[in-house]
């Protein structure tokens, strides 16, 4: 018997310090659209996406990721997480009200500590006249061709202080572990899981923490149609004053076409293309080595991440941001998370 309980990564919450300027910056240069706004909130979504929202947009003192929602499979598929879950210390509760999608179960991680919800009671985008497409009928509304078009969420990257504990606990709600980078044997530096059985690489991937930290995100991930898309993206980034951190490039892992920016609270964004599609329900993980040119990280083997490329936030300080460098020291690492030290940007 086989169980699919997930169906997508549905939305991602980023808290902003500078929620006015993320949104707008959100919406004309990485190109999202509006849904509503409530309370603290602006809920984004792009333009092909069905759903009420995918991006959350949260006024906070520090940037970082909120709620990590999914959409079940079926109904009756929160209520099962929940049996699955209940009486452990990973349990929340159930929550209801959530704009955008009904009845909503919430738990966390056990060792990252980030905040899930999973929900099957969703509601769908509509668009008013003048946007309808009058032809794709799978297109919730027309190509808005603003900024770089961000067409739908992706992934999400987290760090976890245990990340095989993580990989574990996923898997027990359906996740696949697809690939890995280790810098040594046995010391993995970056995970991909999906929980879609049929088709992606990967909507959840996972870095260490080794600051002591809990709850930390390192990027949150759009997809756009063609790789020459994300070529497109950098030329609008740089004619919008965004500054460009890595890429473009293709990531072996998973071949996709990644490139990295920061948004103008300060977290880091990923807009990519391509991939192949992981058909194999029974995959086994695939492990690659940093040492010598990580073609997991560039498929060409030539590049390296560059400084900063380890920050996630909200930033360590004082004795985590002191453990964090420790660890980052090590040439291995450095490798993989690019050559810096924490707080120095
Ligand atoms: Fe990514």
């Amino acid at each position: 018997m086989s169980e699919i309980l997930l169906s997508q990564l549905a939305h991602v919450e980023l808290i902003s310090p500078k929620p006015a300027e993320t949104v707008e910056w959100m919406k004309e240069v990485f190109g999202l659209e509006e849904t509503t706004r409530e309370g603290q909130s602006v809920y984004l979504r792009g333009w092909a996406e069905w759903l009420h929202s995918s991006l959350i947009i949260t006024e906070g003192r520090e940037p970082g990721v909120g709620r990590i929602g999914w959409r079940t499979y079926g109904p009756g598929d929160p209520e099962l997480v929940a049996q699955r879950l209940a009486d452990t210390e990973e349990a929340v509760g159930w929550v209801d009200d959530w704009e955008g999608h009904g009845a909503t179960y919430q738990y966390r991680a056990p060792h990252g500590r980030h905040l899930h919800e999973v929900f099957w009671d969703v509601e769908r985008y509509q668009a008013p006249p003048e946007k309808q497409d009058p032809v794709i009928k799978n297109r919730p509304q027309r190509f808005s061709g603003k900024g770089i078009g961000a067409r739908y969420l992706d992934h999400v990257t987290m760090p976890t202080q245990n990340m095989r504990g993580d990989i574990d606990f996923y898997k027990r709600l359906g996740a696949r572990h697809t690939a890995q980078t280790e810098v040594e044997p046995g010391f993995a530096v970056f995970s991909t899981l999906t929980c879609n059985g049929i088709r992606s690489s990967h909507d959840l991937a996972l870095v260490p923490d080794f600051s002591g930290m809990t709850g930390r995100a390192h990027h949150i991930a759009f997809r756009v149609d063609q790789r020459q898309d994300v070529e497109r993206a950098a030329e609008v980034f740089l004619a919008n004053d965004t500054p460009i951190e890595f890429g473009p490039g293709v990531h072996g892992i998973d071949e996709i076409t990644y490139l990295y920016v920061r948004e103008p609270g300060g977290f880091r964004m990923e807009i990519n293309s391509g991939g192949w599609l992981n058909t194999m329900p029974d995959w086994e993980t695939t492990t690659y080595q940093a040492a010598g040119g990580n073609p997991g990280q560039s498929i060409w083997r030539n590049v390296e991440a560059p400084e900063g490329f380890h920050e996630a936030w909200p930033l360590p300080a004082g004795e985590a941001a002191a453990k964090n460098d420790e660890a980052l020291a090590d040439e291995n690492v450095r490798d993989f998370f690019g050559d810096n030290t924490t707080g120095t940007r």
